[in-house]
């Protein structure tokens, strides 16, 4: 247990962080379902809730003031951050959740900086107790990994905010820079250690400076399709950053908290890498989608008119064929025709708000006796659980939403695969084209379904900016246009 005085209120307030410490364990063992998500949340408000008491409580003995005074200051910095908070969440979009979660997870880095700054001042400068070697290096760590995780997830944000291009940066000698940065930062501990009152000054801020550049670089070296990786790599280094906040402010719920919160996010991270065929470490050295294999499968395709039509499908060798368009009235003469129909959805739904539409379409073909499931790919859209989210909005029972690995081997016995705004998710070059950059990611295999039709509103590539070769399969037929508005068009046709 970490210091602290031996007063009631302390007494008090380790018990109460006990049952909070439960309460977020259940939490996140509740919102590991999407049927127990919600008591997931309330258990881990009812902990949080618990948790602000017994700190507001531990503060103000620990500072001698009255409980008033330390309950007001909390107040007002909850009703100034709840504020900024309330507001960011009503203006953002669903589609702009994974850049809200980065810059959030930048200001947990900032705060560790900022609480390792404070700790330091008040004890080595402001003639507060002398600290102990243990302490400073809670000190130099707790600022190392705040100032990496500050500049990653900005650089994170703006990537996926498109403020900054998505393709790695690639500088010479990139991993030698990473690992001279890590060194120079440790190597600058036992100068901090060594050091006296404002000369151990010094070393801290190098480091921080170092570890700032390191953040920014390690993060901007990584690109394409491992974005998503990056976001809950950033989610476990807050959480480490948090639990060194733990360790400098003595607050054992904290170290806890960040703790979940850092060994969750790295399991994350790893079961991502793992689904899309990419070793943690690969990703974390960087450079994955760099302009290597020739350009990315952009192209155009026609989104009005009525029949058929054919058109090319242009970009990079694997994507090069012929495509086929149809009309929504083919579209709707195929889904009267099928037994089994399985939807992919993809980022697309997301951008269009489709999931209402198609969540009405795939109630219309049940009534009428056709077998209908959802194929979601663990890395569909822009999050982890992004379709899964949206499904569940649209009130989609969660029986016929089946994961990628649970779906597979029926799409060859499915009468029409309708790919929802998916591109890299089914991208066929991933299982088949051993020289694309996506190659190995494991993808629905919707190509061996009867018939494949896929919603999008032009050629274009999707997230990793690879050319999709199932775009000119003989099976596949392109419905051109906004997705939701297609969808609703098909439900009339219905
Ligand atoms: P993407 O490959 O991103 O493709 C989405 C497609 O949706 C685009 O090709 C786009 O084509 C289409 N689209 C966009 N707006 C549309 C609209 N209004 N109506 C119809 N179609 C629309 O999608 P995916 O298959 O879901 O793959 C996800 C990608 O994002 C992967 O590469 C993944 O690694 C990456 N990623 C995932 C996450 C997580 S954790 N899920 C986080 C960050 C990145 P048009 O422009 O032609 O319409």
């Amino acid at each position: 247990m970490a210091a602290g005085s031996a007063g009631t209120a302390t007494a008090f307030a380790q018990a109460v962080y006990v049952v909070a410490a439960l309460l977020f364990v259940l939490s996140l063992a509740g919102l590991a379902r999407p049927t127990t998500a919600r008591r997931g949340v309330t258990l881990g408000i009812v902990g949080m809730v618990l948790a602000l008491g017994a700190t507001v409580l531990l503060a103000a003995e620990r500072s001698q003031r009255p409980v008033g005074v330390t309950l007001g200051l909390a107040l007002a910095a909850l009703v100034l951050g709840g504020a900024v908070g309330a507001w960011r969440a009503r203006r953002v979009a669903m589609t702009q959740l994974p850049q809200l979660i980065a810059i959030l997870h930048s200001s947990v880095g900032l705060a560790a900086v900022a609480v390792g700054y404070n700790s330091f001042l008040t004890s080595r400068l402001a003639g507060g107790p002398p600290d102990d070697a243990v302490h400073r290096v809670e000190v130099f760590l707790g600022v190392l990994v705040g100032a990496v995780t500050l500049t990653g997830s900005v650089v994170a944000y703006l990537k996926l905010a498109a403020r900054m291009p998505s393709a790695p940066l690639v500088l010479p000698r990139r991993n030698t820079l990473n690992l001279a940065a890590v060194v120079v930062s440790l190597g600058l501990l036992p100068w901090f250690l060594a050091a006296d009152g404002a000369a151990a000054l010094a070393p801290l801020l190098l480091m921080t400076v170092v570890a700032l550049a390191l953040g920014a670089h390690l993060v901007a070296a990584i690109g394409g399709g491992d974005m998503p990786v990056v976001v809950s790599m950033l989610n476990s280094y807050s959480g480490w950053a948090a639990a060194a906040a733990g360790f400098m402010l003595g607050n054992d719920l904290l170290i806890v908290t960040g703790a979940l919160v850092g060994a969750s996010g790295a399991i994350l991270s790893y079961l991502m890498c793992r689904a899309m065929n990419r070793s943690f470490v690969s990703v974390v050295l960087g450079g994955f989608g760099a302009p290597t294999a020739g350009p990315s499968g952009t192209g155009t395709g026609t989104g009005t008119g009525t029949g058929t039509g054919t058109g090319t499908v242009a970009g990079a060798g694997t994507g090069a064929g012929q495509h086929r368009e149809v009309q929504v009235e083919d579209v709707a003469t195929m889904l009267r025709g099928a037994r089994s129909v399985v939807v992919t959805p993809g980022y697309g739904m997301a951008v269009a708000q489709a999931q209402y539409p198609v969540a009405e379409l795939v109630a219309r073909l049940r009534a009428r006796g056709t077998t209908v499931r959802f194929g979601v790919h663990p890395v569909a859209g822009r999050l982890p659980g992004h379709m899964n989210v949206l499904l569940a909005e649209a009130k989609v029972p969660y029986d016929i939403v089946l994961e990628m690995d649970e779906i597979n081997d029926e799409l060859a016995a499915t009468d029409v695969v309708l790919v929802i705004g998916a591109n890299d998710t089914v991208n066929p070059a991933a299982a088949e084209d051993p020289t694309s950059p996506i190659a190995g990611m494991p993808v629905l295999r919707v190509w061996e379904a009867g018939q494949v039709v896929v919603f999008k509103r032009s050629m274009a590539a999707g997230y990793a900016g690879v050319a999709n070769p199932l775009f000119a399969r003989e099976n596949t037929a392109m419905l051109f246009g906004d997705a939701k508005e297609q969808v609703e068009k098909i439900v009339q046709a219905l």
